[in-house]
């Protein structure tokens, strides 16, 4: 695992987008040998830890990335597509408009379809079918969670409903007008799914997020501690401000 300590949130932004950048313009050339697929297919997370990657991305646009797929990480359970908060909407907002993409190869889990088992298992084959991710943007919340795959998520779970810890509930009520607003349950890619990627991107600043940071930098293996599973990982790279690198040894 590659720890980058950067000035500030811009400087990740710019980082991040560089790293982006490169794989999509090295796509053409390279293509997925094996599949045929030759879109770039980017994991995006919603939350405010990616948005200075997404507004770098804004900025630097170029006609290449409109050819991208991207995928969601995660969904809340129950909330309508069209609620400001549901991640269809963020996704909308901050990645689809922003990097002018193609909506109709941006993906979200369909945390509102009548049979959620299904829909989990067809997000998977989606993925699949795109001929898998190429980097994976992540946050890291302060249960350790990446995704939503909280404390005692298995490291080769795939897409499933997961209840959301009081504490992220707790976390995620600032986007909400009421802490009851936010739902109980989320559909979210697994450790497996994640860990699936070829290239994985974490991102975090402030002092709020140094605890979780170490234990899933220099911490044990452990469910207890979702993100720690990136230490599995060949190539992750954790780009973090001096705040949130605080706790490192
Ligand atoms: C968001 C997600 C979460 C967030 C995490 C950090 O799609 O999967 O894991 O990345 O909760 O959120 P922020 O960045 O808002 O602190």
């Amino acid at each position: 695992m590659q720890v980058v300590i950067l000035p500030s949130s811009e400087s990740i932004g710019d980082y991040a987008a560089d790293v982006i950048l490169r794989g999509v313009a090295e796509r053409p050339s390279t293509g997925h040998m094996n599949t045929g697929h030759m879109n770039y297919v980017l994991g995006v997370a919603t939350g405010s830890s990616p948005l200075p990657i997404y507004e770098a991305l804004e900025r630097r646009w170029v006609p290449e990335l409109a050819a991208i797929s991207a995928f969601a990480l995660d969904e809340y359970v129950g909330l309508p597509y069209s609620h400001p908060e549901s991640y269809h909407s963020v996704i909308d907002r901050e990645v689809t408009t922003r990097l002018r993409l193609d909506p109709s190869k941006v993906h979200v889990p369909d945390g509102f379809a009548d049979d959620p088992v299904a829909a989990c298992l067809a997000y998977e084959t989606a993925i699949q079918d795109a001929g898998g991710i190429d980097l994976q943007i992540l946050g890291i919340g302060g249960s350790g969670h990446i995704g939503f795959n909280e404390p005692t998520s298995s490291f080769s779970s795939r897409t499933r409903i997961k209840t959301l810890t009081p504490e992220t509930r707790r976390d995620n009520a600032r986007f909400f007008s009421s802490p009851d607003e936010v739902p109980l349950h989320c559909m979210t890619q697994g450790l497996g799914t994640i860990l699936d990627a070829r290239k994985v991107l974490l991102v975090a600043t402030g002092e709020k997020k140094a605890a979780a940071v170490a234990r899933a930098v220099e911490g044990p293996l452990t469910s207890m501690c979702p993100g720690s599973a990136l230490q599995l990982h060949p190539d992750a790279t954790v780009l973090l401000d001096e705040a949130a690198a605080a706790e490192l040894t």
